[in-house]
């Protein structure tokens, strides 16, 4: 249930009973400080329609029909309307589920999409999780969500890699570390003009499609796509082979793509390359900026893809929107091809199209993550120290653990704690990775939520108490009990702003208030040590923050213990 939606309906009944100039813009906000909930509106209609906005605040309060939902509505400030969300009406929706999509969209999520070329690297962390996120939340909702790996597997550096694995013998132990594999292949190319050469007709050969070529191409696409496929396994990321859907699948559409520009008089050669000139975009001077497509030699580029990528989701997968996380540096390609696709009529579906970007992560001198040697950061190598560290934590707050346990815990919480780190910023900034901030028992971490999790489990274990087998719903009584149903109604709320604005910190902020607001009632409501319908209520309340924290990590592909 959308509580925010339904006080603003109660609210624009309300008004709609008054003759106003215009409709009412009624925002309802969570404001716990303000009662639950505070409405504006108030104060604009009234200077639209002349009135004091107290006045007609209090008018408004006589029309409003709000009763069932609300135990008290109050006028504050300059027009403001506080609302105290009545406990029957909460009960009611805390027992509800993730609610379902009024309509069921088909959303294409196009995410994490890596250079095979190289191993992931930090870089490739949060085009990962946040697309991985925004999957699982659209999915549970009802959408229809399908997920597009667009790895560069294509391009002039396969040319090079393919003839230097071929040198090499194709031994699966030569690209056991892709990273040195690609150093050393590219040291060769700048090196040995034979090698260069060879590296560029095997390019040749590749796009003409020679079976030798394409074969030893397809061996080093493997193994690349599967070291990505163990980080996905890792992160818990619900990426598989088949979403993979790399640039070279769209290779055969890539004339098409141009002759259809072309046929459409948008082509124009500028430096003997095939550009699509669109006054929009234009450079500080005003000169008008070229979408190149076609380069002098004929080869197509990183747009021509895009564009024959938007023809396919649009017109063979039936998109209603497609989704595009990748870093801010790319907002202005994204821009380009959303605009050469409307102008060239290639959106089929009229999908709407959404870049997602997002800001880079920096080590703690505020410059781009790197290693002390100054290299790129290998993802592995980042989730072998989140583990290491997690480990070292759980030792300390435990020592009783056995080394098994350890190692599982280690695992759910390590992971947990980066994942969280990076989906709980607003993504669109650049954020400061910090270990110490992260892996923690305190603030806003993963493993504060984990452990809130298995403190409430073992309410629960310690208390013989079978949670599945409690009431389904309970009317709050106490205060910070209603707090705490407050704070676990707004989840789907919550859920519906990620889906419709791209940002997984909203749900992380929102676990983030569920527990802190979970640890007061704890201290304030005993619960095993209580008898009767105070102790079942306020096991009702437990489970159904357990549940809803479970959920919310979950959505965030994030796992709990069930005891740490
Ligand atoms: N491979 C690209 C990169 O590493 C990201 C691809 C994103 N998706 C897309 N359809 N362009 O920057």
């Amino acid at each position: 249930m959308h509580i925010k939606e339904t006080l603003s309906q109660r609210i624009e009944a309300a008004f709609a009973q008054q003759e106003l100039a215009g409709s009412a813009m009624v925002q309802v906000s969570s404001r716990p400080e303000h009662g639950d909930y505070q409405a504006n509106g108030v104060m604009s209609a009234a200077k639209r329609a002349g009135k004091n906005p107290r006045d007609l605040a209090g008018y408004l309060l006589e029309k409003l029909s709000i009763a069932d939902i609300a135990s008290s509505v109050e006028v504050a400030g300059p027009g403001f309307l506080n609302i105290r969300l009545a406990p029957a009406y909460l009960a009611t929706v805390n027992a509800a589920q993730i609610d379902q999509a009024a309509t069921s969209q088909t959303v294409v999520v196009d995410y994490s999409a890596p250079n095979l070329a190289k191993e992931m690297h930090v870089g490739h962390l949060r085009s990962t999780i946040i697309g991985d996120c925004m999957a699982r939340v659209l999915e549970a909702q009802g959408h229809q969500v399908i997920r597009q790996n667009h790895v560069g597997d294509w391009g002039t550096q396969f040319g090079m890699l393919v003839t230097y694995l071929n040198d090499s013998g194709a031994s699966s132990q030569t690209l056991a570390d892709l990273e040195s594999f690609y150093r050393q292949s590219k040291t060769q190319f700048d090196q040995d003009q034979d090698f260069a050469n060879r590296s560029r007709q095997a390019v040749v050969a590749l796009q003409a499609g020679d079976p030798d070529t394409r074969e030893a191409w397809a061996h080093f696409i493997d193994i690349s796509m599967s070291h990505c496929q163990s980080i996905y396994q890792r992160l818990n990321v619900t990426l598989t082979p088949e979403h993979t859907q790399g640039e070279s699948t769209y290779n055969h559409d890539l004339p098409a793509v141009i002759e259809d520009l072309e046929a459409q008089g948008l082509l124009v050669v500028s430096d003997g390359a095939q550009c699509v000139f669109l006054s929009q975009f234009k450079t500080k001077k005003g000169e008008i900026l070229p979408v190149i497509v076609q380069k002098s030699d004929g080869g197509y580029l990183y747009a021509t893809t895009d564009l024959a990528a938007i023809r396919y989701r649009t017109g063979t997968l039936n998109a209603d929107r497609i989704l595009y996380f990748t870093d801010a540096r790319q907002a202005l390609h994204f821009k380009q091809i959303f605009a050469v696709s409307a102008e060239a009529g290639f959106n089929r579906s009229s999908a709407q199209l959404e870049h997602m970007p997002f800001g880079a992560m920096l080590g703690a001198d505020g410059k781009p993550f790197k290693t002390r040697a100054g290299s790129v950061v290998k993802l592995t190598e980042l989730l072998d120290e989140a583990e290491l560290r997690a480990a070292q934590l759980i030792k300390e707050k435990n020592s009783q653990l056995d080394p098994q346990e350890i190692q599982t815990l280690s695992r759910i919480i390590g992971i947990g704690a980066v994942k969280y780190a990076d989906l709980s910023k607003n993504r669109t900034s650049d954020y400061l990775f910090d270990w110490d901030q992260m892996i923690s028992f305190e603030g806003n971490t993963a493993p504060y939520l984990q452990y809130a999790y298995t403190r409430i489990q073992s309410v629960f274990t310690k208390g013989g108490i079978d949670a599945e087998a409690l009431p389904k719903q309970t009317v709050a009584v106490d205060e910070p009990e209603r707090l705490l149903a407050v704070s676990i109604a707004a989840f789907n709320d919550t859920l519906r702003a990620v889906s419709t604005e791209g940002y997984p910190h909203l749900l992380c902020n929102y676990l983030y208030v569920l527990a802190t607001q979970f640890t007061r009632f704890y201290e304030l409501c005993p619960i095993l040590s209580s008898a009767g319908e105070i102790r079942e209520r306020r096991l009702v309340l437990a489970h159904q923050t357990g549940c809803t924290l479970k959920a919310g990590l979950a959505l965030l592909g994030i796992d709990v213990p069930n005891r740490m």
